[in-house]
């Protein structure tokens, strides 16, 4: 039965032991209060392993008991619009003064529009951060590379794992000496301490976003490292429509996750259909890219027009709500960090 169609935000305390409520009868939501009895369901058993927040199943549909999967987003009621019309959302001013490349809204959301970002150059690569520590980010750093008329400098993101996103062109990324053919969309991963070289194909300018977390100075090694690290030899993932998981009204793709060894990060590729989101957060952070359509990010008490091309960088927990305003819809690329699963929100 269910209790809600979205979960419960608990703090669990390190060595405690919990009975999560599996039937959906307890008043003591989300924990047990008795209320299985006859029901034939038991409760689930939990044992804090540290102490830490953590989101669990109201809707008891979730396939990874007691949390949270993402599974009541495609239920009644487990995937809120809001109505960007309301009398209380017309008294959220929108966001006009530019800081540079940036739109600031509340809790250290930002809008950033690589177009107006200043580009530093090394031989054929341009390149500028987009996300960085010193402008809030816990997790990641996000850079926008841009190569053409042939290869890049070798380079290195400052042993973390890092993951690329092609938004443009073609061509081929080398690894630590293995090639990788490249096209538009593709999602990719690096291992600590591997080495990079994008080549484009012939004219086309190859443009990249790179994450890389937490931190990730770029560097420059003057030969390429031969350390590729064989036992993860798949680092390419395509867009594939087969793969798509319904969120309600909107789908994602998974692309560079723990399958091809990424452990922190997972970057996914998603369609929102013209709508507004109730206002939600995540445990995690999250910064998304606009590839197609636009819409406006709305936080607390402030609001921006965001189009293709632009970046949102949102902080953990960050009350926040994406608007898709084009009749198409918006197709944006993500990442998330620490998660494995983008459908994962609360709304508290
Ligand atoms: S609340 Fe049940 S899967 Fe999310």
């Amino acid at each position: 039965m269910l209790a809600r169609p979205k979960p419960f935000l608990v703090t669990l305390e390190a060595g405690r032991t919990y009975f999560w409520c599996a039937c959906g009868r307890s008043a003591s939501q989300p924990f047990c209060d008795g209320s299985h009895q006859g029901s034939g369901i038991t409760p689930r058993k939990l044992v804090a392993q540290r102490t830490e927040e953590a989101l669990l199943c109201g809707c008891k549909q979730t396939c990874s008991a007691p949390f949270c999967d993402g599974s009541h987003t495609n239920l009644p009621g487990g995937s809120p619009l809001d109505d960007p019309e309301s009398a209380a959302n017309r008294l959220i001013p929108r966001v006009t003064e530019q800081d540079g490349p940036r739109r600031w809204l509340d809790g250290g959301c930002y809008v950033v529009a690589p177009a107006l970002a200043p580009k530093a150059c090394r031989g054929r690569l341009r390149y500028c951060h987009l996300v960085t520590p010193e402008l809030g980010a816990r997790f990641q750093t996000q850079l926008l590379l841009e190569v053409e008329g042939g290869p890049s400098p070798f380079l290195s993101l400052g042993g973390c794992d890092a993951i690329l996103f092609v938004a443009a062109g073609s061509g081929h990324a080398i690894i630590s000496g293995r090639d990788f053919a490249l096209q538009p969309h593709d999602g990719v991963y690096v291992r600590p301490g591997e080495a990079l070289q994008l080549l484009p194909a012939g004219q086309d300018t190859l443009r990249v976003f790179a994450l890389a977390s937490p931190y990730g100075a770029l560097e420059w090694p003057d030969a390429m490292p031969r350390n590729f690290a064989a036992e993860l030899p798949e680092r390419v993932v395509s867009v594939d429509a087969q793969q798509r998981t319904a969120m309600g009204p909107r789908y994602f793709q998974i692309l560079v996750d723990k399958r091809i060894g990424s452990s922190v990060i997972t970057q996914f590729i998603g369609h929102i259909p013209r709508s507004k989101a109730a206002p939600h957060r995540h445990l995690y952070e999250e910064t998304l890219i606009v590839l197609a359509g636009a819409g406006c990010i709305w936080t607390e008490e402030r609001k921006a027009r965001v189009q293709a091309g632009e970046a949102i960088f949102l902080p953990r927990k960050q009350l926040h709500s994406l608007e898709a305003t084009s009749p198409e819809g918006m197709l944006v690329v993500g990442v998330i960090c620490p998660g494995d699963n983008p459908s994962i929100a609360y709304y508290e």
